[in-house]
């Protein structure tokens, strides 16, 4: 449509008048009917509530003015056929509505706007010479202020094909008149007053689509003619007061895509035909009375993503056919009679986001297949007899947010893989007969998970970590022996310093061992023996190496402090120029050849590069020094007196990852493997660090600076920790967690630093090695891609010849990987834990790529479908 610019004259507008004058001057008895039509919209207009409505200024009586190019206003041969008001901001009633000066009227939209009273009853009963919109296919009331009953009236408009009256106030009948509209498509009612039956005759025509009457306060049966409407596309009944025989009133719908009778009086059984609506998306039959099993061929559809069958009378056992449902995304089954076990077979279900079968009476073990399920977001099993071990399975879940086993019978212990669910906000083993202790692994879990775990046999101390800080007695309490410092619980007998209650169980387990011995004394004096050897050497491995001397200095190390701080000041010739390899954040480095002929890596801290913490800084230190890992450069040592302070590192050959990509040659030959390679090593150290380490070690720095190359080409991380140890001397913000343009987006808001900063790290990293440069603008391209603006080739270093096949896929599932790494939402990320297990799997399988986006499309498409 056209809508002219008032004020200020233009060409346009003049031109316009001028196209009129010449409408006006050829075809003088067709303006004299726009002329009508335009003076009836116009006095209509007049009688709004707000006739200055912006929008609407195009609407002006001129001399002989067409309505034509008014807003919202079309024409067929010069006379208003289509009327578009919908969210116009229009506050009126409809009783002015000039419908015997529209004769052409075929379609008015005024939908989303403030009018208010009754549908004037005349509409559909205008003597036929005034005209009696026998011509309207489309009529469009929705969300409206509209009170009163529908006209009976509307059952005369013959060629009605839509019907809109969605969210008003309407009550009263929906009036039997219009099962007279042979030609309805779609009849649109919810969210009104509705009461009384459906109209007898609906889909008489047979190309009834749409029926949605959702939220009124109807009675009665389905009407018969709907048993036969094979044209049904989407049915809406929920919440109403509809009965009947659920197995007598529907037939078969070839095209049904979805189907929602929630919330009503149904009763009887569901029947096998169901099975038969091979096109049925979605089927919820929520919170009625039916009862009887559940047919297998419900197994059969092979669309069905949605099947709601809770609160019911269901009884017997959950078909093994549902393994056959692929699709499926939500299946709820809860609050029915429901018994057996629940079928290995759900397993298949490798699409799922929400599986609800709480309060059944379902037994036997919880299958491990259920770990198939990878996108799964809500998992409820409670209110079961299900018994046996928590299958560790579980814990390998993305996207889980609810795991509900409450009130079951599992035994055994929780298993520490739980830990791994890095999205959990509810975690409910309450009420079972789970024994042992709370693993430490748990401490790994989001510290705003709600932890319930009351009413088991569990024993031990709390651990430490953020998830337990906030915890009352009631998530704890009727357990066996529980003890921690909460109120009401039993204070621990030594404090619960990290790691000491699995101490504890190996001397317990020690002294169980040799009770029975306790005859031998010999062997009781040379175990005791060999103990305390032991202890003294894994103290002088690390604790007893710091010795705090007069002069300031300290150190801690594998090897002698002191001896190696001269050695270096020695190699070095007090840190002369000429050995300095490097410029780090933190300090120049310098290679170092010690007189054992090993060579080290020198980190010699800037001065402003003052600890943060001390006490943390050396036991971080004391942590990083007792580190082996291959993927993760060996810190040696850290020594520090009134003049240098210098951190000692394994020396690798090839320096850094940013230097060999910066130089043309080095990067040809880090050619594709060698970079998979370096990328896995990344992954597997940072997971290591993240869920192998207690606590959990952040890195907070990760970019193409900090990996470094042995001469094998295998990446080591380096730099773990000392981003937060060390303050450095500039305001730049990006300095306090890492390098900017690795740093996630959340840092900006929240200034703290987890391990999904981390992740989003790796993820600019893993896309800068491929590309062989920082990805810039690809970035954004890869969170929001635009079809067909991305090709791979964009993302591949051009230094390097195309990647084989095989390699290519490798390639593409790093760039998703990556991506997924990359998501806003830091709890939507992947941890490195699942990161690594991606990789090194080769090729992800397919369930492994669901990743966030995936799901949230499939939520979002989940949303849209139950809008009505
Ligand atoms: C428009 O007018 C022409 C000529 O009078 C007529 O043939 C045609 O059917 C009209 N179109 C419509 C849609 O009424
Ligand atoms: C009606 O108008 C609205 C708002 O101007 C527009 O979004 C919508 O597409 C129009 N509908 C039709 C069928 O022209
Ligand atoms: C519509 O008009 C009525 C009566 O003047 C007024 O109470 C109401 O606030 C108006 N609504 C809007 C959205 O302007
Ligand atoms: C239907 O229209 C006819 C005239 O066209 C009118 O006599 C009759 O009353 C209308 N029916 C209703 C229910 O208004
Ligand atoms: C439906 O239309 C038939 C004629 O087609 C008429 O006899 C009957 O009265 C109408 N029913 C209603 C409820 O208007
Ligand atoms: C079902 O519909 C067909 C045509 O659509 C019709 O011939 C048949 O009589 C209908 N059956 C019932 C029971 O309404
Ligand atoms: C009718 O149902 C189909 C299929 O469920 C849906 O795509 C479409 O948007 C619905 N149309 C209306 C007007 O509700
Ligand atoms: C099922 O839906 C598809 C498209 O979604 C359509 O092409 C097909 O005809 C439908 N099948 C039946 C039996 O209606
Ligand atoms: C529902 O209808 C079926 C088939 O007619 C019948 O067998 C069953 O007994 C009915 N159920 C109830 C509860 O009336
Ligand atoms: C503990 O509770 C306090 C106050 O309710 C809240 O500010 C804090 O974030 C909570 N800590 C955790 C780890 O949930
Ligand atoms: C026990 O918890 C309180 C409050 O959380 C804290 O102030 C206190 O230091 C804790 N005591 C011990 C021994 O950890």
């Amino acid at each position: 449509m056209i809508s002219v610019p008032i004020g200020k004259p233009s060409f346009f507008t003049v031109h316009l008048v001028f196209v009129l004058l010449t409408i006006v001057f050829c075809f003088p008895g067709s303006v004299s009917a726009s002329a009508e039509e335009a003076a009836a919209l116009f006095k209509w207009k007049s009688s709004f509530l707000n006739p200055d409505n912006p929008l609407l200024t195009s609407w002006i009586l001129q001399q002989n003015s067409s309505p034509c190019s008014w807003y919202g206003v079309s024409c067929i041969n010069g006379s208003v056929n289509r009327l578009n008001l919908s969210d116009s901001n229009i506050n009126s009633t409809l009783y002015n509505f000039p419908f015997s000066s529209l004769p052409n009227l075929e379609y008015v939209d005024m939908a989303i706007n403030e009018f208010s009273g009754r549908i004037p009853p005349q509409i559909g009963s205008i003597p036929k010479e005034l005209g009696n919109l026998m011509l309207l296919d489309d009529l469009e009331l929705s969300n409206n202020l509209l009170i009163g009953s529908v006209p009976v009236a509307l059952g005369n408009l013959s060629n009605l094909k839509y019907l809109y009256l969605l969210h008003n106030q309407l009550s009263g009948p929906i009036p039997q008149e219009l099962g007279n509209l042979t030609k309805l498509v779609a009849m649109i009612m919810a969210e009104n007053q509705f009461s009384g039956q459906l109209p007898e005759g609906l889909c008489q025509g047979g190309v009834l689509k749409n029926l949605t009457v959702n939220e009124n306060m109807l009675t009665g049966p389905i009407p018969r003619s709907l048993k036969n409407c094979s044209s049904l596309l989407r049915t809406i009944f929920y919440r109403n007061q509809l009965t009947g025989n659920l197995s007598e009133m529907f037939g078969v719908y070839p095209n049904l895509d979805y189907m929602d009778l929630s919330n009503n009086n149904f009763y009887g059984e569901l029947s096998a035909d169901w099975g038969r609506c091979q096109n049925l998306s979605t089927l919820k039959i929520a919170e009625n009375n039916i009862s009887g099993p559940i047919p297998p061929e419900l197994g059969n559809l092979p669309q069905l993503g949605v099947l709601d069958l809770s609160s019911n009378r269901l009884t017997g056992e959950i078909p093994k056919e549902f393994g056959d449902l692929t699709s499926m995304l939500n299946l709820f089954l809860q609050e029915n009679q429901l018994s057996g076990s629940i079928p290995q077979e759900l397993g298949s279900l490798t699409q799922l986001l929400n599986l609800d079968l709480s309060a059944n009476s379902l037994n036997g073990s919880i299958p491990r297949t259920l770990g198939n399920c990878q996108k799964l977001f809500q998992l409820n099993l409670s209110s079961n007899l299900l018994s046996q071990n928590i299958p560790i399975e579980l814990g390998k879940f993305i996207q889980l947010s609810t795991l509900d086993l409450s009130h079951n019978f599992l035994v055994g212990e929780i298993p520490s893989v739980f830990g791994g669910l890095q999205s959990l906000e509810i975690l409910n083993l309450s009420h079972n007969n789970l024994s042992g202790s709370i693993p430490d692994d748990l401490d790994a879990l989001p510290g705003s998970t709600h932890v319930d775990l009351s009413f088991n046999d569990l024993e031990g101390p709390i651990p430490p970590g953020n998830v337990f800080k906030n915890l009352t007695v009631e998530q704890v309490k009727g357990n066996k022996g529980l003890c921690g410092n909460i109120t009401g619980l039993q204070p621990c007998q030594s404090p619960p310093v990290e790691g000491t209650h699995k101490r504890h169980k190996v001397r317990r387990l020690v002294l169980i061992i040799l009770l029975p011995l306790l005859g031998s004394t010999l062997l009781l004096c040379a175990f005791v023996g060999s103990f305390l050897l032991y202890e003294r050497r894994k103290r002088t491995a690390n604790a007893e190496d710091m010795d705090v001397d007069g002069d300031g200095f300290f150190s801690i190390s594998v090897f002698d402090g002191r001896a190696m701080y001269r050695q270096i000041l020695k190699a070095t010739e007090v840190f002369n120029s000429t050995f300095c390899v490097g410029e780090g954040g933190y300090g120049s480095v310098y290679k170092v050849k010690l007189p054992s002929a090993e060579v080290v890596a020198v980190k010699r801290l800037h001065h402003s590069s003052e600890m943060t913490d001390r006490n943390g800084f050396l036991n971080e230190i004391r942590a990083l020094t007792n580190i082996r890992h291959r993927n993760i450069v060996k810190l040696y040592g850290f020594c520090s007196n009134s003049k240098h302070s210098i951190l000692v590192y394994e020396y690798l050959e090839r320096g850094s990852l940013a230097n060999i990509l910066s130089k043309e040659a080095a990067a040809r030959n880090l050619d594709w493997q060698k970079r998979v390679n370096i990328i896995k090593g990344v992954a597997f150290a940072l997971s290591y660090m993240h869920h192998d380490c207690s606590p959990p070690i952040v890195h907070r720095d990760i970019s193409s600076n900090n990996i470094l190359l042995d001469s094998d080409y295998e990446a080591h991380v380096s730099d773990f920790g000392t981003a937060k140890l060390l303050k450095q001397d500039s305001s730049n913000w990006s300095a306090l967690a890492g390098t900017y343009g690795y740093i996630a987006p959340e840092f900006a808001y929240t200034m703290e630093v987890t391990e999904k900063c981390d992740v989003y790290s790796f993820g600019i990293l893993a896309l800068e090695v491929i590309k062989g440069s920082y990805p810039g603008d690809y970035i954004s391209q890869i969170i929001y891609p635009t079809p067909g603006n991305l090709q791979l080739k964009d993302l591949l270093d051009q230094r390097l010849s195309h990647p084989s096949r095989e390699i290519e896929e490798v390639l593409i599932s790093i760039i998703k990987i990556a991506k997924g790494c990359l998501v806003a939402n830091p709890k939507s990320r992947p941890t490195m834990y699942i990161v690594s297990d991606m990789l090194s799997m080769g090729a992800p399988s397919p369930q492994h790529l669901a990743q966030t986006e995936d799901m949230i499309k499939i939520v979002e498409e989940d949303l849209e479908g139950q809008e009505h």
